[in-house]
């Protein structure tokens, strides 16, 4: 039987030494702060948005909400960009994607000062990533890290294979784990053979953003998997791009739908914004 990975807990114990870590600043007078803007009221970008407020409150980083309609024009949200990088007060900004139509998503991330960039999304912040020097990591691929490392998975000279290429989660994901030393093959959907292409992996990452895409004939005997999708087929019912059923009795652990990845991905944000704070502070 497959041991099932928790990111619920591990992102809890993450939470938890963070708390410590904000306690002690606050004793300095240093309050991390994250601004959080959101551009429309797309359900499932609200539900993302709340639960990483919520997260922040938990270990004690103070969240600013910058709620505003989707007619906003991409120069009205510059202008706001310009007035959280001019705030000192501000550690962090996030603006969650996706963004309504009228906005060039390109624009807004590079307008975001690098420094305070926690999602990692910004040009200099994904240069330093694959050149291996210090900067901000998107938070998905970060996650799946450190839940590799806190469950004891090795990665060093492991076979990995990252199924999906976007910006946020394929390329970066593929870039920390060749710094792990992994070998990694990164495939999607024009690639020849994709099942054969998965087989080889000791560590399958799966962020295709299809439901149920990968059954028992993509995974190898004894394969770790991560299954980076979430997609909802009725209320309160989630599902992975795993076919977690079918490939349970193959894998020798795999993360849960929901509560595998997700929970990583806030608390790397909650991460990346104490990060940004004692870097601005000339302290890492
Ligand atoms: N939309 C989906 N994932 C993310 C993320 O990690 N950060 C932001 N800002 N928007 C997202």
């Amino acid at each position: 039987m497959a041991f099932l990975i928790d990111g619920k807990k591990i992102s809890g114990q993450i939470k938890d030494e963070l708390k410590v870590k904000i306690a002690e600043l606050k004793e300095e007078g240093l309050v991390p702060t994250l601004a959080v803007v959101r551009v429309g009221d797309d359900p499932a970008s609200a539900l993302y948005v709340k639960n990483k407020k919520k997260a922040c409150a938990y270990v004690g980083i103070e969240s600013r909400s910058y709620e505003i309609p989707d007619t906003t024009s991409e120069e009205e949200l510059l202008q706001l960009i310009g007035k959280l990088n001019a705030d000192p007060d501000v550690n962090g900004i996030l603006v969650q994607l996706p963004l309504p139509a009228q906005i060039n998503e390109k624009h807004i991330i590079s307008a975001i000062d690098p420094m305070k960039d926690v999602d990692g999304f910004h040009p200099m912040n994904v240069g330093a990533l694959v050149t291996g020097e210090p900067g901000f990591v998107s938070c998905t691929p970060a996650g799946i890290i450190q839940l590799l490392k806190r469950s004891n998975i090795e990665i060093d000279g492991k076979e990995c294979v990252v199924a999906g290429r976007s910006n946020i989660v394929g390329k970066p994901m593929s870039i920390l784990l060749l710094r792990e030393n992994a070998t990694v093959t990164t495939c999607h959907s024009h690639t020849r053979d994709l099942k054969e292409v998965c087989k080889r992996a000791d560590i399958l990452v799966a962020a295709v953003g299809k439901p149920h895409f990968f059954n028992h004939e993509y995974v190898k005997d004894g394969a770790v998997v991560i299954d980076v999708g979430i997609h909802k087929l009725a209320p309160k019912t989630f599902c992975g791009d795993v076919d977690t059923e079918d490939v349970m009795d193959k894998v020798s652990a795999i993360t849960p739908v929901p509560g595998g990845v997700g929970p990583m991905t806030v608390v790397m944000l909650l991460v990346n914004c104490v990060d940004a704070l004692l870097m601005q502070k000339g302290r890492k």
